[in-house]
C-alpha cells in the first residue's frame, strides 16, 4: 500500500550517527524517545542538549496522516501553498463521517450519499497532490496506519489525537492541528516543545482475564486525564516484551486520555512479528540491523529514575481487569468492585450495549479474545442480555475476521457489524433504544467516554474495558458482573461460568483482503481538478487573506471583551458545527459565540458601535467588516487553550478581526493566529485589561515599526473622548513578522514557491 521503504531505509541510515552524536552532546545514555526526537531534528543535528518541557525544537516528521473531518480545512489550506505535491508522504482516511445505524452496508451507502461531496473533494485533492487516499469503509485511520505505515524509530504527525496509536510499532507519533500538518506538507519544519519523559516499567506477564487494555486503564487511574501533559510515556521491561504489538498499540492509543504528547515502546520481537504478518518483512529486516538504536540504551532501563522525569512500575502478574468510567477515562475501578461503586453513585447496573472495536481495540488478537467469550454464550446456552455492536478497525481486519469465522461468532449473537469506521466512538451513532431523560449504561472497548461521546445522550453512562471484558459484561447484561467469580444462569436454568478468554495474536492463515479501499494518487496530478461545488454549504475554496498595508492600525473598534475562560471551543464551537469544517464562511457563524461578554456576562451578545444595538457576535462582526471597520478582540488569561483547531484563528481573520489582545495566550493558538496573519498581543501590564470599555476605539500608533522584541503602543479612545495609552507585548520573530506582512504564513510560502 505504498509504504516508502526507501524513506525508511534513509531514516535507519542516518539514525546511528545522529543518535551517537546526540548521546555525546547530552552526555548520558539516551531513552528511546530521545533517540527518535534527536534523529528527527529539522536541521539534522543539535547545537546543545534540549531542556525537556522548556525548549521549542523544530522537527522533520517522516509521515502525515489526516482523517476526513480535520483533513478538509488542512487540505483547503495546503492548496493555498502553491505546491504541486506534498513534501512528506501523506495519507487521508475517511472514517469519521460515517454514521452507525443499521449495519455496515446500509450505513456506508448512506454516508456515501450524505457526505459524497466531502469524500469527492478529499479524493480529488489527494489525487492531485500525491496523497494516498483511503476511501470510506477502508478503515479507521490509526488501525490503517499501524497495518501499513508505522515503523519502529519513525516520527509521524496526524490530524487526530489518537495518532499516538502508532507508538505500538515504536514510533513517536503525535496528534496535531491542521495548520501544523499543512506546514509539514508544504515543506516546513514542525515545532514541538521538547517533551518531558515518563517511564512505565512493566514486569511480569498479563494472564487470565487481564489484557493490554488494562495496563492503560490502570495508568489512566494513576496519572489522571492531565498527568501525561507535555510528556512522552515510554514503556519498557520484560512485561512490555511480553505484550503483542497491537496490545502495545492499544496502550499507546489511550495515552491521549492521560494528555500525553505520545507513548512508545522499544523495538522487539512482537513488532517484528507484526511487520512480517502485515507484509512488511523488509522493514523488519532493516529494523533488525539498527535494533539497538530502536530502543533505549541499556543503562536507561536499568536505572530509570535517573533518566525519566517520572517512573511508574506495574507488575502485570498482579494487574487485574478494570472498567473505567463513567464520563471520564481515568476513573479506574477493578472489575468486581464496580457494582458497589455503581450503587453508591446511582449508576444504572443494567447494561444496554456492549461495543467492541474502534481504533483502540480491533486487532485480530482483540477480536479472537472477545469471540472466545462470545461463543461461550452459544455453547453454554446463555442468552446475552445486552446488544452487541462491532466496528472493525480496517477492511483487512474485517475481511480476515470474516474468513476465519470470528465475525460469525458475533453474528450468532445478533450483533450489528458496523462499518470499518469510527461510528459510535465519535458520536456517529443513531441509537434508537435510549432517548429521553432515562439514565442508561453501555460498555465499550473504545478510548473516550465523556458525556455524549458515543450517542449524543448525556444520560448514557459509558464504561471503557477490554474487548473480552466488554463481551462478558454484555452477555451478563450487568455492570456488577465479575466473570472471574460470578455465575450466570443459562436458558436451561443451570448455573454456568465463563471460561477465561483465549486469543490468537496474528492470523495463522495470514491477513487477507480483496479490496483494502486504497486509492494511490496519480504520478502527475497537474491535470487533476479538485472537486468543490460552487453552491456547496460544506466546502469552500479559500481565498488568500489580504496582506498588511504596512501602516499603523487606527480606528479599530472593540468586538468583544471576553471574560474568564475562552478556549478554542468558546471561539469555534464543535458539535453541530463540525459539519462546516470545510466551509470557512459557514463555520464562521460560530465565531466566539461561546465567549462571555465581560460587560453583560452573556454569551453571543455584544454591542455594535455602528448602531448601538446588541446582537450575536458573528452578525455584529460581519456588519463591521461590511462597513470596513477593523476590530479587536480582548481576552483574559490563557486565551485559546484547548485544542489546536485552526478554525479558532481563521474565523476571526475571515470575518475581519485584526487584533487579539489578551492577558496571556495558549501557545498553540497564539501561533495559529500568527500563521493566519493576525496580530496577537498581550497586555504589558495585565491590569490594563480593566481599562477597556464597551465603546472603545483602538489605535496601534507604532505598528509600522513592528519588529521582534519591541513592544507596541496602544492608544485607547473612550466614548467621552478621554484616552489611555499602554504598551502591549508580542512574541513575533522575524519570520513571523513576514507572515504578518504577507497576510498569512501560506501566502509567504506561496510567494517563495513561485520565486
Ligand atoms: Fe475514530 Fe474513535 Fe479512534 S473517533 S480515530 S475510533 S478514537
Amino acid at each position: 500500500m505504498a509504504f516508502d521503504i526507501d524513506m525508511i531505509k534513509k531514516v535507519y541510515e542516518t539514525m546511528p550517527e545522529r543518535v551517537d552524536k546526540a548521546r555525546e552532546l547530552v552526555g548520558k545514555p539516551l531513552t528511546l524517545s530521545e533517540k527518535i526526537l534527536y534523529s528527527h531534528l529539522w536541521d539534522g543535528k543539535a547545537e546543545k542538549p534540549f531542556t525537556r518541557g522548556k525548549d521549542y525544537v523544530d522537527f522533520a516528521p517522516d509521515r502525515i496522516a489526516c482523517q476526513d473531518a480535520t483533513a478538509q480545512m488542512a487540505l483547503l489550506q495546503f492548496m493555498q501553498a502553491g505546491k504541486s505535491q506534498v513534501a512528506v508522504p501523506t495519507t487521508v482516511h475517511c472514517d469519521h463521517l460515517i454514521q452507525a445505524k443499521q449495519g455496515a452496508s446500509k450505513d456506508l451507502a448512506r454516508a456515501n450519499d450524505v457526505s459524497h461531496e466531502v469524500f469527492d473533494f478529499l479524493g480529488s485533492v489527494s489525487n492531485k497532490y500525491g496523497i494516498g487516499f483511503w476511501k470510506p469503509g477502508a478503515g479507521i485511520i490509526h488501525q490503517v496506519v499501524l497495518e501499513n505505515y508505522a515503523f519502529p524509530g519513525g516520527m509521524m504527525i496526524g490530524t487526530d489525537s489518537h495518532t499516538v496509536n502508532a507508538g505500538g510499532l515504536g514510533m513517536v507519533a503525535i496528534g496535531v492541528g491542521g495548520a501544523d500538518a499543512v506546514d509539514v506538507m508544504a515543506g516546513m519544519a514542525w515545532e514541538l516543545k521538547f517533551p518531558k519523559l515518563i517511564g512505565v516499567k512493566l514486569t511480569g506477564k498479563i494472564n487470565g482475564w487481564t489484557s493490554a487494555k488494562d495496563v492503560i486503564l490502570k495508568v489512566a487511574g494513576i496519572l489522571t486525564v492531565k498527568g501525561g501533559t507535555g510528556a512522552i510515556i515510554e514503556y519498557f521491561g520484560e512485561g512490555a516484551k511480553n505484550l503483542s504489538c497491537t496490545g502495545k498499540g492499544t496502550i499507546c492509543n489511550m495515552g491521549a486520555e492521560v494528555g500525553a504528547t505520545t507513548s512508545t515502546f522499544g523495538y522487539d520481537e512482537s513488532m517484528s512479528r507484526y511487520l512480517r504478518a502485515t507484509d512488511r518483512a523488509d522493514i523488519a529486516d532493516e529494523a533488525d540491523k539498527v535494533a539497538k538504536y530502536l530502543t533505549a540504551d541499556d543503562e536507561v532501563y536499568a536505572n530509570p529514575e535517573q533518566y525519566f522525569d517520572q517512573v511508574i512500575e506495574i507488575n502485570l502478574d498482579e494487574l487485574v481487569p478494570h472498567l473505567n468510567g463513567p464520563f471520564t477515562p481515568d476513573l479506574a475501578t477493578p472489575v468486581g468492585q464496580l457494582g458497589e461503586k455503581a450503587k453508591e453513585n446511582d449508576w444504572p447496573l443494567k447494561v444496554d450495549w456492549g461495543l467492541i472495536g474502534s481504533c483502540t481495540n480491533s486487532s485480530y488478537e482483540d477480536l479472537t479474545r472477545a469471540a472466545s467469550i462470545a461463543e461461550q454464550a452459544v455453547k453454554k446456552n446463555i442468552k446475552p442480555k445486552s446488544d452487541f455492536g462491532i466496528n472493525p478497525g480496517s477492511e483487512q481486519i474485517r475481511f480476515t475476521a470474516e474468513r476465519d469465522g470470528i465475525l460469525k461468532v458475533f453474528e450468532d449473537l445478533d450483533a450489528t457489524i458496523f462499518t470499518n469506521a469510527c461510528g459510535p466512538c465519535i458520536g456517529q451513532w443513531d441509537r434508537s433504544d435510549a432517548k429521553g431523560d432515562a439514565k442508561n449504561t453501555i460498555v465499550h472497548s473504545f478510548n473516550r467516554n465523556f458525556s455524549k461521546r458515543a450517542d449524543g445522550n448525556p444520560n448514557t453512562h459509558a464504561f471503557v474495558g477490554s474487548p473480552e471484558m466488554v463481551a462478558a459484561i454484555a452477555i451478563s447484561g450487568r455492570l456488577d458482573f465479575n466473570p472471574m467469580t460470578d455465575k450466570l444462569i443459562n436458558e436451561d436454568g443451570e448455573e454456568v461460568m465463563l471460561d477465561e478468554p483465549s486469543g490468537i495474536e496474528l492470523p495463522p492463515k495470514g491477513f487477507e483482503v480483496e479490496d483494502a479501499g486504497y486509492e494511490a494518487p496519480v504520478e502527475d496530478g497537474s491535470k487533476v481538478s479538485v472537486k468543490v461545488a460552487e453552491d456547496s454549504d460544506r466546502l469552500q475554496l479559500l481565498t488568500p487573506f489580504e496582506p498588511w498595508d504596512g501602516e499603523n492600525l487606527m480606528g479599530a473598534k472593540l468586538l468583544i471583551k471576553a471574560f474568564g475562560k475562552c478556549t478554542t471551543d468558546h471561539i469555534s464551537m464543535a458539535g453541530p458545527w463540525l459539519k462546516y469544517r470545510g466551509h470557512l464562511d459557514n463555520i464562521s457563524n460560530n465565531c466566539l459565540i461561546g465567549a462571555v461578554n465581560a460587560f453583560n456576562k452573556q454569551t453571543n451578545l455584544v454591542k455594535s458601535q455602528i448602531d448601538g444595538e446588541y446582537d450575536a457576535v458573528p452578525k455584529t462582526q460581519r456588519a463591521y467588516k461590511k462597513a470596513g471597520i477593523p476590530t479587536v478582540v480582548v481576552g483574559d488569561h490563557n486565551y485559546g487553550e484547548g485544542s489546536s483547531r485552526e478554525h479558532a484563528a481563521m474565523e476571526p481573520r475571515h470575518l475581519g478581526v485584526y487584533v487579539v489582545l489578551v492577558k496571556s495566550f495558549a501557545r498553540i493558538h497564539e501561533t495559529n493566529l500568527k500563521k493566519q496573519g493576525m496580530l496577537g498581543v498581550t497586555f504589558a501590564n495585565e491590569s490594563d485589561y480593566d481599562l477597556i470599555q464597551e465603546d472603545d476605539t483602538f489605535n496601534f500608533v507604532d505598528l509600522e515599526n513592528f519588529a521582534p522584541d519591541q513592544p507596541l503602543t496602544v492608544e485607547l479612545v473612550h466614548k467621552d473622548g478621554s484616552k489611555d495609552t499602554f504598551k502591549v507585548n508580542h512574541t513575533y520573530n522575524d519570520a513571523q513578522i513576514k507572515w504578518y506582512r504577507k497576510g498569512s504564513a501560506l501566502n509567504l510560502i506561496k510567494e517563495e514557491n513561485a520565486a
